[in-house]
């Protein structure tokens, strides 16, 4: 099994504000649904709780502490990582994290893949994560798209394998 992360930030590493995505980039949008689609996608209870729903065609497994947390259905729960990776694996040869800030640091360490969207602008907001040391990774980008009147932002993605 492989392990891959997905994400996208600003130039100055913001991924969130208030419990939300800061920008709306349906183009983006469509790479994470292209990229996890069929694979099991693995988050913390405050990513899920960002759209309250089960992400279409995907495994839908989700992290909290708390033992009665209840979610919509189709929303596996489990107590950590490491739970939910042996869970996922199971069924699926890739499995993806998809946020949030916690998880993103906790699975650098051990993720075989990662695909980095930088949002070509400084973005305010409260969840933002490390600068990632890619240097002993390879790394291509894979996507170039400039604003439009439906992005209000340029953006590329970055592919980066561990080498
Ligand atoms: N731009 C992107 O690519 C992207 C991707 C994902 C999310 N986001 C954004 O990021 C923000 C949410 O991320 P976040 O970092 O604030 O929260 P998060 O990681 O999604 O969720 C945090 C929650 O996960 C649970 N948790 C954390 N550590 C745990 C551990 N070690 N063991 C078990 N459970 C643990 C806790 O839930 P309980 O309190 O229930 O125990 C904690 O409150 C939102 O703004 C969202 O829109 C952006």
């Amino acid at each position: 099994m492989s392990l891959s992360i997905i994400f996208a930030r600003s130039m100055n590493h913001c991924i969130g504000k208030n419990g939300k995505i800061p920008w709306h980039l349906p183009d983006e949008f469509g790479h994470f649904k292209r990229t996890t689609l069929g694979k099991p996608i693995i988050m913390g209870r405050k990513t899920y709780e960002d759209h309250q729903s089960a992400l279409p065609g995907r495994r839908n497994i989700v992290i909290s502490r708390q033992v009665d947390y209840q979610t919509v259905a189709g929303i596996e729960l489990q107590p950590s990582l490491d739970a939910a990776i042996a869970s996922a694996r199971s069924t699926s040869d890739e499995v993806f994290v998809i946020g949030g800030v916690h998880f993103f640091v906790e699975a650098f360490q051990i993720a075989d893949c990662v695909y980095e969207t930088v949002i070509e602008a400084q973005i305010d907001g409260e969840a933002i994560l490390p600068a990632f040391d890619f240097s002993d990774w390879s790394s291509e980008i894979i996507e170039r798209h400039d604003a439009d009147d439906k992005h209000a932002y340029a953006y590329h993605i970055l592919k980066h394998v561990r080498s």
